[in-house]
């Protein structure tokens, strides 16, 4: 992987921002892959600026993951997170931005539907990722399997609770999510993994150059022949 390591999370912000608008000049219908959390913040932040003046009612989009059985409407929920931070601000169309549908009837559909609209899309161009503590990308947790589709999972208590920020308590935290798989995320053009702070150092080293392993789901970008990863001096601390 290419490594990139930048002064502060809005620098890097701006280094993938100006990648997607040169994308979507050159081709209207490009398609994104989005992330939720607190890590793409930025470079949604940044592509306001980035896209502006540019057509952007073609883009398409894919998110990584969403809830199962949140309430329909819940502000946590991926789909309103999407809506909030991405759609919205920067003026996409929602119809054509997708999430995995957490909604408990049709369940066991949602992960081969959401596999064959990425497919008919023609794919995802550039796929935002960030990196779980726990080694994670996507929900994909640790044990995933590198062909994985998009399926149901469970959460584990470590990513619960680094999510329970975003919720009243850990208790109100889903306990599963439906999330692309490593197979569905390595099919995606190009990967662009962002991490800030000393708290992901481990995870990035362990993805980045550590072994090969289900252990470590975010070491699957290593399969990959096009990553950059955008990290600060924290996050980069524990690469060779
Ligand atoms: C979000 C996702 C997760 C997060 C990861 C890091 O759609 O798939 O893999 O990227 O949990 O979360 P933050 O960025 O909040 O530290």
């Amino acid at each position: 992987a290419e490594v990139i390591i930048v002064n502060d999370k809005a620098a890097g912000g701006e280094i993938v921002a100006r990648e997607i608008a040169r994308l979507v000049r050159s081709n209207p219908e490009t398609v994104l892959g989005l992330a939720t959390g607190s890590t793409p913040l930025p470079v949604y932040e940044a592509l306001t600026k980035h896209l502006d003046g540019i057509d952007v009612s073609q883009v398409r989009g894919f998110a990584l993951d969403e809830y199962v059985g949140i309430a329909a409407g819940h502000p946590e929920s991926y789909r309103a997170v999407i809506t909030r931070e991405v759609v919205e601000p920067l003026g996409l169309d929602a119809a054509r931005i997708h999430t995995p549908d957490g909604s408990t009837d049709g369940i066991e559909h949602a992960g081969e539907d959401y596999e064959r609209a990425i497919e008919a899309s023609g794919g995802v161009d550039l796929q935002i990722l960030g990196i779980g503590t726990d080694g994670h990308i996507g929900f994909n947790e640790p044990g995933s399997s590198f062909a994985s589709a998009t399926r149901v999972k469970t959460l584990t208590a470590q990513t619960r609770e680094d999510n329970a920020r975003f919720f009243a308590s850990v208790d109100e935290v889903p306990r599963h999510c439906i999330t692309q798989g490593l197979g569905t995320i390595l099919r995606a053009k190009h990967l662009v993994l962002l991490a800030f702070g000393g708290g992901k150092a481990k995870a990035v080293a362990a993805a980045v150059e550590g072994a090969l392993t289900a252990s470590v789901p975010g070491s699957a970008i290593q399969l990959h022949p096009h990553v950059t990863v955008v990290v600060d001096e924290a996050a980069a601390s524990e690469l060779s």
